[in-house]
């Protein structure tokens, strides 16, 4: 097992799902991806968990976002527990879940931390670019389940300073202020920013949010 460091390029595999076999670069296409790991089938937040997310298609496809799970319980475990996740959280769910008993993904992408548990995965979270590398990285414990709306935040952070010069402040939302990049002189920033721009200090320069109408 490799460290996976943000900028790395996502390691390829292969494995089964609930979609069928999954190619996980071929799979991802041209598209941003999540994968993200929950500890076990058939637990109460890893339920709630996986209704969420789909629930939120709309806004992952909106976004150009392929998502996918992953747990170390199999194919038919699965199968039995999508019935219990849409019968309680009253959604159909509509990405694959990788079937990761060999622990081959999860051992790959470093998700069994042996000190919280030795045999289950933490509840990982792997945002990927369409260049196949790692944007971001997100550790939870098993106790904690996830804020998918932080998620989406932060993919909206992500997508808008992958093609604009600029950050995201702290608690930014979509449609907020954001700070120029300090690589962009000030007297460049015109040309870049034709919305305008307020120099708090030399280092702190907030404007528009550029890629809104
Ligand atoms: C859960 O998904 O509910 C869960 C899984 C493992 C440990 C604690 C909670």
């Amino acid at each position: 097992m490799a460290t996976i460091r943000l900028g790395d390029v996502a390691p390829n595999f292969t494995a089964k799902s609930t979609e069928g076999e999954i190619d996980f670069h071929k799979w991802l296409g041209d598209s941003w991806g999540v994968l993200f790991s929950h500890p076990a089938d058939y637990t109460p937040v890893c339920t709630t968990e996986l209704g969420t997310v789909a629930k939120y298609k709309a806004e992952f496809d909106k976004r150009n976002v392929k998502v996918v799970a992953l747990s170390v319980d199999g194919i038919e475990s699965h199968n039995g527990w999508i019935n219990d996740i849409n019968e309680t959280q009253g959604t159909t769910v509509n990405f694959p879940i990788l079937a990761d008993e060999d622990r081959k993904v999860s051992v790959l992408y470093d998700m069994i931390h042996p000190n919280a548990d030795s045999q289950l995965t933490v509840r990982s979270v792997f945002v990927i670019a369409p260049d196949k590398t790692v944007k971001l990285i997100i550790t939870y414990p098993a106790s904690t389940g996830r804020n998918f709306d932080e998620l989406l935040r932060v993919i909206d952070s992500l997508q808008l300073t992958a093609y604009h010069k600029v950050a995201t402040p702290a608690n930014w939302n979509n449609g907020d202020d954001c700070v120029v990049v300090p690589a962009v002189a000030t007297e460049d920033i015109p040309n870049y920013f034709p919305k305008g721009f307020k120099e708090i200090k030399p280092y702190l320069r907030i404007t528009p949010q550029p890629n809104l109408n």
